[in-house]
């Protein structure tokens, strides 16, 4: 069943657990997500980032993941990652998607504000709900800036006052794509972050985030947590194991793996996150 981010997350945040946000680029990741939720009874939020639509387009992934959310016997969340613009947000509304992220992490703080102010009035008015990011967290190899990247905390309370959103992803430490190294985040932050704003907080670049980090950020404030590229790697392993060890390899039982390494990879972050048995 189809729920707001919203109600998800004000549940998450009581019973101090975070829902995973899982970025599916295909039918088979879609239906393998849905299943490790229906299995470990998890509420999930199904999600495809803007950098994504070349290989998984939003109008024809759209129409799959609300399917698949309406079929399904858990709460699902179908949101929109990483919106690079205002007109982004408005095309995944119009195409049913129950919630947006408008990314403008990498714009002055001022011109952040402005455009997710816009994206929260227009989504609102559509009974949409919105996540927006403040800090920089990067991607895995690109050192874009030494300054302090974190996320700071009396601008985190500024930003959510004049922008009137329902989450908010921060920067402690955080990276998208494949660590090099387990990244140590900043909990102190988190910690603090949580205190002065009563919001449900977001982490982005979940993939390779320590158990103990993982834990500490549940039991501070985080409740959703985004991961894409452990699932590309699950998928990517299972279906290069398949190739080498199958007599007569075909696609549709390659379809399968692809399926089984989803849902195998959503259950184990489920299992982390604590949000089983939790619908
Ligand atoms: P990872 O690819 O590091 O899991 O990050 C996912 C993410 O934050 C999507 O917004």
């Amino acid at each position: 069943m189809i729920v707001s981010l919203k109600e998800m997350l004000q549940e998450a945040d009581k019973g101090r657990y975070a829902v995973g946000a899982f970025n599916c680029l295909s039918l088979e990741n879609v239906e393998g997500a849905i299943a490790a939720a229906e299995e470990l009874r998890s509420p999930i939020i199904i999600q495809l980032a803007e950098v994504q639509f070349p290989c998984a387009p939003m109008n024809l992934m759209a129409p799959i993941y609300l399917e698949a959310a309406r079929r399904a016997s858990v709460p699902v969340v179908v949101h929109l990652d990483h919106g690079q613009s205002f007109e982004t947000c408005a095309e995944a509304i119009r195409l049913g998607f129950g919630s947006v992220m408008f990314d403008g992490a990498s714009l002055p703080f001022e011109e952040n504000v402005r455009i997710t102010r816009e994206v929260t009035r227009m989504a609102k008015a559509m009974g949409v709900d919105v996540e927006a990011e403040l800090g920089k967290v990067g991607d895995v190899g690109k050192d874009d800036d030494k300054a302090d990247v974190f996320t700071d905390v009396e601008e985190s309370a500024r930003f959510i006052e004049l922008t009137g959103v329902d989450a908010l992803a921060v920067a402690i430490g955080n990276q998208h794509g494949r660590y090099v190294a387990t990244p140590k985040l900043n909990i102190d932050r988190l910690i603090e972050l949580h205190e002065r704003n009563r919001m449900p907080l977001v982490l982005h670049g979940g993939s390779g985030t320590s158990v103990e980090d993982f834990k500490a950020c549940i039991h501070n404030g985080i409740c959703k947590i985004n991961v894409a590229t452990a699932i590309q790697v699950g998928i990517t392993e299972r279906v290069q194991q398949y190739l080498r060890e199958a007599a007569n390899p075909d696609y549709i039982t390659m379809k399968g793996v692809i399926r089984e390494a989803s849902k195998e990879v959503v259950k184990e972050h489920i299992l982390l996150f604590e949000s089983n048995n939790r619908a």
